[in-house]
């Protein structure tokens, strides 16, 4: 694929995603909505900002939300671990503390969802392996991990993300810019099934890419906010370490504070987060700080971080005491899922000619 239709196909998507965001505003009961993360560890302030307060947004709006912990996920790049359920349950626990109320949302991990994964197979019917070579994730993975050698679930995985989304018949998914191909793909194994099996008769929903409206923030190096680089501020952590991380934050030479992030992405990188955690617009603070210098920076930003995250960890914390609650509470979304999926897979079936 050229340069030209990316950009062609990411302003399809990104003027889509405008009309979509007017449409969950007007008519949020027409919306299923479904995210996810892998339970990798805990979730950070990147999280947080980027898409975390965006769900419990829609949530609120009435939108019909589902929240998928990606465990199996994980195996496509490593053993899974022993504590993956400590961090299936902290992933629950982050959710729960920023907002997602499964009382309204659907908490629910893929690995319990039999009839979810069953998808997976008539869905790869579907889709050629030029195809799943074409995907700039699973290229950039085969390059990066031994070529032909890279496993099958792993050079798969964006159809398994198509039943994740499909199966549920969501019409909403929030990604990145980085995720579009997936959602694409998803589109099209329901446009595929819709075409060969039922005619006339359209099942799947194609779900729109809701792309994120929110500002970028980066790890406190400048670099991409990631678990595996340590620069992340994770809503697990404590105040103090929140303030000793902070205290490590790369700054420039400069003294006085201005917010422009072209030039100096480091310091604007830290009065964008300031700003996001206390509302204040980064130009003001940086106006404040003026030639009080990165010192001054760095102290009003872990004050308003552990300000901002104070409510979050108190709940998480509270939460994480009663791991039985929280499992009970993943299992009634998993029971939720369950009967959707079943459902799915019942109509799929029966679209294929397979009920004996
Ligand atoms: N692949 C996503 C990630 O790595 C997680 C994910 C799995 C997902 N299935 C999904 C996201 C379906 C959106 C929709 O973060």
């Amino acid at each position: 694929m050229s340069i030209d239709t990316n950009n062609e196909s990411f302003e399809v998507a990104a003027r889509r995603s405008l009309e979509l965001e007017s449409d969950l505003q007007a008519n949020p009961e027409r919306f299923r909505m479904l995210t996810g993360d892998r339970p990798t560890g805990p979730l950070h302030i990147g999280h947080l900002f980027g898409t975390l307060l965006n769900r419990v947004r829609m949530q609120d709006l009435g939108v019909d939300v589902f929240v998928l912990i990606a465990d199996y996920q994980t195996i496509t790049d490593r053993d899974a671990p022993a504590q993956i359920r400590g961090d299936v349950l902290g992933l629950v626990a982050d959710y729960l503390a920023v907002g997602i109320d499964p009382e309204r949302a659907t908490i629910f991990a893929h690995s319990q969802i039999a009839e979810l994964n069953q998808l997976m197979l008539p869905f790869l019917s579907l889709v050629g392996v030029g195809e799943l070579q074409r995907n700039p994730t699973v290229k950039a993975e085969f390059a990066a991990n031994g070529g032909p050698s890279m496993n099958a679930l792993m050079f798969t995985y964006p159809v398994h993300q198509a039943a994740d989304i499909l199966f549920c018949r969501a019409n909403v998914v929030p990604v990145g810019r980085d995720q579009l191909p997936h959602l694409e793909l998803a589109r099209q194994i329901a446009r595929r099934f819709n075409d060969r099996y039922i005619p006339g008769k359209p099942y799947f929903p194609e779900p729109t890419a809701l792309l994120s409206s929110a500002p970028l923030v980066l790890g406190l190096d400048g670099h991409k906010m990631s678990k595996s680089r340590s620069n992340a501020i994770s809503l697990s952590m404590d105040e103090d370490q929140t303030a000793r991380f902070v205290q490590g934050a790369r700054t420039d030479s400069e003294r006085r504070i201005t917010f422009d992030p072209v030039h100096r992405p480091e310091v604007s990188n830290l009065l964008l987060i300031t700003s996001l955690c206390n509302g204040v617009p980064p130009e003001m603070i940086a106006e404040e700080i003026g030639e009080d210098g990165s010192e001054e920076l760095k102290i009003r930003l872990a004050e308003a971080l552990n300000e901002r995250l104070r409510p979050i960890r108190h709940r998480r914390r509270d939460l994480l005491e009663d791991p039985a609650h929280l499992g009970a509470l993943l299992a009634r979304g998993n029971e939720r899922a369950r009967n959707i999926a079943t459902s799915t897979l019942n109509h799929v079936l029966e679209s294929m000619h397979m009920r004996y």
